[in-house]
């Protein structure tokens, strides 16, 4: 037998483990003698019941991504569960850590399952741009239910031990000793004697089903689908799933895989999956790393309360500090008021809200961060206050602490240069809100230790953050792309667009909003005061923003916004204020289409994204798809900006930004020597992060 399966028999029962670390997916080298060893097991009467285990952190994670888009190698996993469904004696998959995918599909092939406590199972193919393509979304429904299942394969998300338990997806559930659990309920089974129904003849939660319902409820997921292919495809697979006979269903579950698989959306998110892991493997990641147990953060705002609560999720206690008692006590408040609004949703028990509340302290006083392994300033955007912080953190900070700045623009070797300490200096710079958004862009300054950065990444996994080591330069990845993005948003106004149209143009891309929905959102002031301090002028947005028109928070921005709600409405003062500049500045507007909106935009953000390639600001292109769909919103269909480059022709975006160059004279659109030379090799090339 290989090393990736093994046989042993106990008293009777054949357990057959899995070896494939790190999370035993269902690659060639295990299918192979996983199949020949079932083969062997279905005849031989010295197995009287068999048991699939895995060796390891985890039960099967799923099919080997790394294998889609290859030429498939037989057997594949569809003939490994199809034989174990003519096995005429019982088998029993052992699930401890995940049952994914794949894996998941596997233990369907079973006739029982049983799982560790702590065990999650689940179909997270959908994440991936696929639908389950073993037959679980033919099988899944049979256990527990249409609906149940659709929920489960649409979202991805697994679920517990506990709540599989309760679904009828498992068995029995231990505490401890899986294996031998598992053999002794194998044996029982054995001794109680068949028929042993395969899971693909238990129809009752079939017909059972009200189609009405699980097609309303297909409809509700259909909406959030956002150009989503997967989620679409899943929900007809599960119809089938109801409507169909058993083997024309798994059929049509194999079309819809095929299809998915080979397609650009599923590309684009296997792409996804292997950058985020890469990106998290921060040069040094090996490096003796730094205990964190305690967080210091100063400045309690908008920022800063998000952190602490991103840092106590995780388990980890905090301390705030503030100016005054009162701006603490205000931040504290508002923290408190946030984990109530959980509880009241149901996203968080009340148990878990203490907790988490018991985990903050506060003061008023550098003393207190003394004790602080990682400190993290969030304090104003101003690098006189920035430095004054720095140098008082030098004095009080215990000697190998880290010290982070959360600074959205500003240079963090400048701000690391105010310490007598530089290489315990790095930017932390998290995306609002920082208690939900992924992202952290892990700044390395030019002295930043390697272990520093290693902690920090550590960290950054802890608290189920997706973390990018970038470079220093102004707005880092993100929002140094985010500028270029936004360039030419006015030019379009003056041209002839509409608020209106430039966001839809986003939306029907993908995006989740256009940027002037998301300026509302954010409020206009903020880019105001920027400019302002940056001596930048914005002709539209500036008068928008002296006339008192800040946003969302004013009731009026791009849009007006009724009172109590969110939803934008086109602004004919807006658009006559667009008509007037335009005619001040002599411009002739004209029909802007779709595709002129993502020319000028989107090209851009590529544009800008080769010249950081090119600088060493990030250290692969993939990091910079990580940034964009964790932090801005990038559609995960379409990989992230510099995988959709690919898609979209690299050549094409050098040839339209040469256009727009010579039509508008303006540099933004001047091709970089990395997008060049992807345009010729089809592969980006970077420095490295400096
Ligand atoms: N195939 C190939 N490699 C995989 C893999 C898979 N299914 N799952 C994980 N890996 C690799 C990762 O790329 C990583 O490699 P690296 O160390 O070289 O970077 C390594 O395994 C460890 O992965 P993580 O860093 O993610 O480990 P964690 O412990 O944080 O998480 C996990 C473990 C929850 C299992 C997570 O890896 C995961 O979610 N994996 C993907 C699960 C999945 O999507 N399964 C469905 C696959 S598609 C399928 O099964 C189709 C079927 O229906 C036919
Ligand atoms: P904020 O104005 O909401 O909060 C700043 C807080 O810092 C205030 O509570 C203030 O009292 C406190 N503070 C000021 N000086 C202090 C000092 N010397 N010591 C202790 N506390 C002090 O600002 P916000 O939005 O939280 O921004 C903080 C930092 O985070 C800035 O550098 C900003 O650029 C950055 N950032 C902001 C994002 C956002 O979306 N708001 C996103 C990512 C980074």
């Amino acid at each position: 037998m290989s090393s990736s399966v093994s046989v042993a028999n106990d008293n009777g029962v054949a357990v057959v483990t899995i070896d494939n670390p790190p999370v035993n997916a269902l690659s060639f080298h295990v299918r192979k003698p996983l199949y020949e060893a079932l083969t062997g097991l279905r005849d031989d009467p010295a197995a009287r019941a068999i048991v699939i285990a895995c060796a390891g952190r985890t039960f099967v994670a799923g099919a080997d991504i790394t294998e889609f888009g290859k030429p498939v190698q037989q057997p594949e996993l569809r003939a490994i569960i199809a034989l174990l469904e003519t096995v005429p004696k019982p088998t029993v998959a052992a699930i401890h850590g995940t049952a994914l995918g794949g894996g998941l599909e596997l233990a369907l092939g079973c006739h029982f399952r049983v799982a560790e406590k702590s065990a999650r199972l689940g179909q997270p193919e959908v994440k991936l741009g696929l639908l389950p393509g073993g037959g679980g979304t033919v099988r899944l429904p049979r256990l527990v239910g249409p609906a149940k299942a659709l929920a489960m394969i649409v979202s991805g998300t697994p679920i517990s031990a506990g709540e599989a338990k309760a679904a009828s997806l498992v068995d029995a559930v231990v505490d401890s000793d899986l294996l031998a659990e598992a053999i002794r309920f194998a044996r029982e089974m054995a001794d109680r004697g068949g028929p042993f129904v395969p899971v693909r003849e238990r129809n009752e939660r079939l017909v059972e089903t009200d189609l009405a319902a699980f097609d309303a409820q297909a409809a509700e997921l259909a909406k959030k689908a956002r150009g989503l292919e997967a989620p679409l495809a899943c929900t007809e697979a599960v119809r089938n799933a109801i409507t169909l006979p058993f083997d024309a269903a798994l059929a049509a579950e194999r079309q819809l895989f095929q299809k998915l698989v080979s397609g650009d959306q599923s590309r684009a998110q296997r792409h996804l999956f292997f950058a985020e892991r890469e990106a998290a493997k921060v040069p040094g990641k090996d490096l003796q790393k730094r205990r964190i147990t305690r967080v210091g953060i100063i400045g309690a705002g908008t920022m800063g309360g998000g952190i602490a609560m991103a840092l106590a999720n995780g388990g980890l206690p905090v301390t705030l500090l503030e100016t005054s008692e009162e701006a603490l006590q205000r931040g504290l408040a508002t923290i408190g008021k946030n984990y109530a609004v959980s509880v009241s949703r149901g996203s968080l028990t009340e148990e878990a809200r203490q907790q988490r509340l018991g985990l903050f302290k506060g003061g008023t006083d550098y003393a207190d961060l003394a004790d602080c392994d990682l400190i993290i300033e969030a304090v104003f955007e101003d690098m006189a206050v920035k430095k004054d912080v720095f140098g008082k953190l030098d004095t009080i900070a215990r000697p190998g602490a880290i010290l982070a700045t959360n600074t959205s623009y500003l240079d963090v070797n400048e701000i690391a240069a105010s310490t007598s300490r530089p290489q315990d200096v790095l930017g932390m710079h998290f995306f609002s809100p920082a208690n939900v958004m992924k992202l952290l862009e892990i700044v390395r300054a030019e002295k930043t230790a390697p272990e520093v950065l290693a902690t920090v990444a550590d960290l950054a996994r802890r608290i189920g953050k997706v973390a990018v080591v970038v470079g220093v330069c102004h707005g880092f990845v993100g929002n140094r792309m985010l500028s270029a993005r936004g360039a030419e948003n006015e030019a379009l106004l003056l041209e002839g667009a509409t608020p209106a149209q430039v966001d839809k143009a986003f939306t029907d891309f993908g995006w989740p909003m256009g940027p002037f929905q998301m300026g509302d959102l954010a409020g206009l002031d903020i880019g105001w005061r920027n400019r302002k301090a940056r001596g930048q002028t914005a002709v539209i947005a500036d008068t928008l923003c002296e006339q008192g028109h800040f946003g969302q928070k004013t009731g009026s921005g791009w849009y007006r916004y009724e009172a109590g709600s969110r939803e934008p409405v086109a602004d004919p003062d807006v658009e006559a204020l667009i008509r007037a500049k335009a005619a001040e500045l002599g411009i002739a507007r004209r029909e802007i289409g779709a595709d002129d909106i993502i020319e000028r935009t989107l090209y851009p953000l590529v544009n800008e994204g080769a010249k950081i390639l090119e600088e060493g600001i990030a250290a692969r292109a993939s990091d910079i798809d990580v940034v964009w769909v964790n932090g801005y919103g990038f559609p995960i269909g379409k990989g992230g900006p510099m995988f959709w480059a690919g898609l979209e022709g690299a050549g094409r975006i050098v040839e339209r930004l040469e256009y727009w160059r010579v039509r508008t004279g303006r540099p933004i659109f001047e091709p970089a020597p990395a997008l060049r030379r992807f345009a010729e090799t089809g592969a980006w090339e970077g420095a490295g992060v400096r």
